[in-house]
């Protein structure tokens, strides 16, 4: 029988956020319900209520979660009802060119939910990212469910559905930061930060922070930033090449999402070093660079999605580490909120004063 849960939708374009009932199927074949307990306010979230994604109004919003699996569908045998699990927007699919040669973690036919929750007259919701998460439960396909270890709290354990992954993924997968390197991270928000702890945990020597908030730079030290440039007041490449023996950063992670930022990362870099773009730019924005600079100081250029993670070998890894105290995923929890409370929380993210604030169930 479908059951009815209260969720937060994005009604259309730039319009406030507002809780409504949701209608949510039982699972059908490869299906799960989740009954949510935690998700974070991602910058995506307030991508998709811009309309900066798609036009496919009105979204689920939410898609940072850990809750407990509900009931699955027919055919589901890699998650039970009980199992605490994090959710993930990427299900791999096996049968991809992508996964066919080993590399699921490009997959290009992820999974999501067949079925679609609606509102109560039957309008259709798009789930932000196939998950739709600011919601007392939520249906997903099975492979979006990833088992971790219950001990942790689910505000934390959520963050690694996706803004928390994709940096420290994008400092440890697609950067390959190694023992020794020096690595340069431009823009500390949520995802930022989540690259400088990446790279702390990968072995970095140096690690400088970019950004044009001091209290952002604050953040970061805490995260592992053993230097920090407020690129408002010092020229960034200047000031990475002057901390790196005047040669630039073995990685730089660009976490901003613009042509300047970009520019300022590939710039910095040191010769055959390695750029790594994790911010998301909109569809309008172009980038001019000499080709011979492109050509004449090798290397490679590489964009991240989702930190080239493979959520069933990433996640439960990473919760270890975090037990273990070897990494600090608490840290980018800045406030719990309710579900009421995420127009405010955009604002919030919007004015740079919180990381992540997260609605508790
Ligand atoms: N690739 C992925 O899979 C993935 C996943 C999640 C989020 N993202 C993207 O990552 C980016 C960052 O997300 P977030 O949640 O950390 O956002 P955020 O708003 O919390 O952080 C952005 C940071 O960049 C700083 N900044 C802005 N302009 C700057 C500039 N010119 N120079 C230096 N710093 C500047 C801000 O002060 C802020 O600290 C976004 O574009 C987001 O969409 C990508
Ligand atoms: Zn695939
Ligand atoms: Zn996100």
């Amino acid at each position: 029988m479908a059951q009815h849960v209260q969720g937060v939708i994005a009604p259309g374009k730039n319009e406030p956020v507002r809780v409504e009932t949701i209608v949510i199927p039982d699972p059908g074949p490869g299906e799960a319900v989740v009954k949510i307990q935690a998700c974070g306010v991602c910058h995506t979230d307030l991508h998709y209520k811009q309309g900066g994604i798609n036009d496919e109004f009105p979204f689920l919003l939410g898609h940072e979660a850990a809750g407990v699996v509900e009931s699955v569908g027919d055919g589901v045998t890699d998650v039970a009802p009980g199992d605490f699990v994090v959710l993930n927007w990427r299900a791999v699919c096996g049968q991809c060119r992508a996964c066919l040669r080993g590399r699921p973690w490009y997959c290009f036919d992820t999974h999501n939910a067949k079925q679609k929750m609606t509102l109560l007259d039957g309008t259709e919701l798009s789930p932000a990212l196939g998950i739709g998460a600011f919601a007392e439960k939520t249906l997903v396909a099975a492979g979006q469910c990833t088992k971790v270890d219950p001990e942790v709290s689910p505000a934390v354990a959520g963050l690694l559905g996706c803004g928390v992954m994709a940096g420290i993924g994008a400092a440890i997968n697609t950067g390959q930061v190694g023992r020794g390197d020096s690595v340069a991270v431009i823009g500390c928000g949520g995802v930022g930060d989540a690259a400088i702890a990446g790279a702390r945990l990968a072995g970095a020597a140096k690690i400088i922070a970019v950004d044009i908030d001091d209290r952002k730079l604050e953040t970061a030290k805490k995260m592992g930033a053993t230097h920090t440039v407020n690129s408002r007041a010092d020229d960034p490449v200047e000031a990475i090449r002057a901390l790196t023996g005047g040669n630039g950063a073995d990685v730089v992670i660009e976490a901003v999402g613009r042509p300047e930022t970009y520019k300022q990362a590939f710039y910095a870099r040191d010769l055959a070093g390695t750029v790594v773009l994790v911010g998301v730019p909109t569809p309008e924005m172009q980038l001019e660079l000499p080709l011979l600079d492109v050509f004449g100081r090798g290397g490679s250029l590489k964009s991240s999605w989702y930190g080239d993670c493979l959520p069933s070998r990433d996640f439960p890894m990473l919760i270890d580490l975090h037990q273990q105290g070897r990494i600090d995923l608490g840290a980018f929890v800045t406030e719990t909120i309710g579900l009421g409370d995420i127009e405010q929380a955009f604002g919030r993210m919007h004015d740079g004063d919180v990381l992540r604030s997260v609605v508790v169930f």
